[in-house]
């Protein structure tokens, strides 16, 4: 996003899962909002965490149902892979999700076509945690801190695999932005209350063909 405020958003991707409940306990004890980019095989098996999520203010978007790499999809497949995740949101009583991330960063062309015709705007990140190789909480919290600018979209995951580490990480994260004067807000509200200058974000404003 933009400079204007110094406001940012904590993203969490592959959940939701067992790590989901310990992040949204960190969040509201830090008065944080987050977004979590969630897959639709999660979704089953641990509807509770999303329905506090968003009961709680944080935003949900979808990062497809299996994770597939969607660049090495057909465009059917890229068109469920995308809307199942946001039909399966739908019946565990959310609102639709109106953000995508792909997985592994990976997009095309037809990738962002296929989103924009569902409804969502694509959204990737600015600062990458690395916390799916990280092994000493402090040490990521440092990093992040470091990277972090006013505008900042922060990769982190609450699935996918073990999450200690993000676990114990994510409150030292919280405790140093607040008394660097970030506010930490979903990316809906970064994007409106900071929004990115207009020559940044080319490849979100590809129109649809
Ligand atoms: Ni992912």
């Amino acid at each position: 996003a933009g400079e204007q405020t110094r406001s940012v958003a904590l993203t969490f991707d592959d959940g939701p899962s067992p790590y989901t409940q310990r992040i949204l306990d960190t969040l509201q004890r830090g008065k944080a909002k987050g977004t979590f980019f969630t897959l639709g095989n999660q979704l089953a098996e641990f509807p509770f965490p999303l329905q506090r999520a968003v009961a709680e203010g944080h935003a949900i978007g979808d990062h497809t149902w299996n994770h597939a790499d969607l660049t090495k999809l057909s465009p059917s497949d890229v068109k469920s892979e995308i809307t199942d995740q946001a039909s399966g949101v739908q019946k565990a009583g959310i609102p639709r999700p109106r953000l995508f991330r792909p997985p592994y960063g990976a997009f095309n062309d037809e990738t962002l076509r296929v989103a924009r015709r569902a409804g969502m705007l694509t959204v990737l990140w600015t600062v990458d945690s690395n916390d799916y190789k990280a092994t000493d909480p402090a040490a990521m919290a440092d990093a992040v801190l470091a990277e972090t600018r006013p505008g900042a979209i922060i990769l982190m995951h609450d699935g996918g695999g073990n999450r200690t580490v993000t676990s114990k990480a994510l409150p030292l994260i919280v405790r140093g932005l607040r008394k660097r004067g970030y506010k930490m807000v979903t990316v809906p509200q970064l994007l409106i209350s900071n929004p990115p200058p207009v020559q940044q974000d080319a490849v979100l404003r590809t129109p649809v063909a």
